[in-house]
């Protein structure tokens, strides 16, 4: 890299949304601690109970997110946010959360000058899903797609494995019996191989550093560790 590149690198602002999350908190851990971002913007709902030099942490109502446009100046916006029906109450909660705060939060940053937007999507992300879920992070993949970012990256990890607080049975399930069929044979579950929070983490943060402009896919075979 070009001294001049080094210097600019290394005055990034990080925006990142979802940081109470299982992998927002690995995102927000690994991005204070690289050498690229000199702030981290995580806007939560309720304060974190972390304080760092580099973390500027506003609490906000995400009904309202463009009461503080300036907040989404930045240069990468890293958005892990989502919810589930059952936890949001209704289809149309859980929507709100998994499309409408996601896509309008991407459009305020990329309209503050935002170059870079990594997206948590999920694997079998599909607009023209049956299926809600699916359905809805399809959707969200091609209006994130659609705005003027220089570079998109969109992750699609399978089951997310990781140390959470609440018992997410189903979740638990998939995990087991995705990894037992990965014992059996390991090259089977392709882009529904589980993912594990920290190494996804990790892989938005090296895709951010590459110049690779575009809209970027990386499915969950590609989210193994090497
Ligand atoms: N779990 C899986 O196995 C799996 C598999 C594939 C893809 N994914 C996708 O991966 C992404 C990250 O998943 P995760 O497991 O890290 O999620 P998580 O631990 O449940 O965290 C979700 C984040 O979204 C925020 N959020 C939820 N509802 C909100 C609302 N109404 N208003 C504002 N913020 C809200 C949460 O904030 P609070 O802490 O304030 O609630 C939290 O920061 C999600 O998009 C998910 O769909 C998950």
């Amino acid at each position: 890299m070009q001294e001049g590149m080094e210097i600019i690198a290394s005055r990034k602002t990080a925006l990142l949304l979802g940081a109470t999350g299982l992998v927002g908190g690995k995102l927000l851990d690994r991005l204070l601690e690289h050498g690229a971002y000199r702030t981290v913007v995580a806007p939560t709902r309720r304060p974190l109970n972390i304080r760092h030099d580099k973390l500027d942490n506003p609490v906000i109502k995400f009904e309202q997110l463009d009461r503080k446009p300036t907040m989404f100046r930045c240069q990468d916006i890293y958005i892990a946010l989502g919810t589930t029906i059952k936890k949001a109450g209704s289809a149309d909660a859980f929507r709100r959360v998994d499309y409408e705060y996601v896509v309008h939060a991407a459009a305020l940053a990329q309209r503050q000058g935002a170059n870079q937007c990594l997206v948590v999507s999920s694997a079998g992300a599909n607009s023209e899903s049956r299926f809600l879920y699916s359905r809805t992070k399809g959707e969200m993949e091609e209006a994130v797609s659609r705005l003027d970012f220089w570079a998109v990256h969109l992750f699609r990890p399978g089951v997310l494995l990781g140390d959470r607080e609440e018992l997410r049975l189903g979740e638990k399930v998939a995990a087991g019996l995705t990894r037992l069929v990965r014992q059996v044979s390991p090259d089977i579950l392709g882009d529904y191989n589980p993912t594990e929070a920290d190494l996804l983490a990790r892989r938005m943060i090296e895709a951010a550093q590459t110049i690779s402009p575009g809209v970027h896919f990386h499915g969950a075979a590609e989210l193994l560790e090497d």
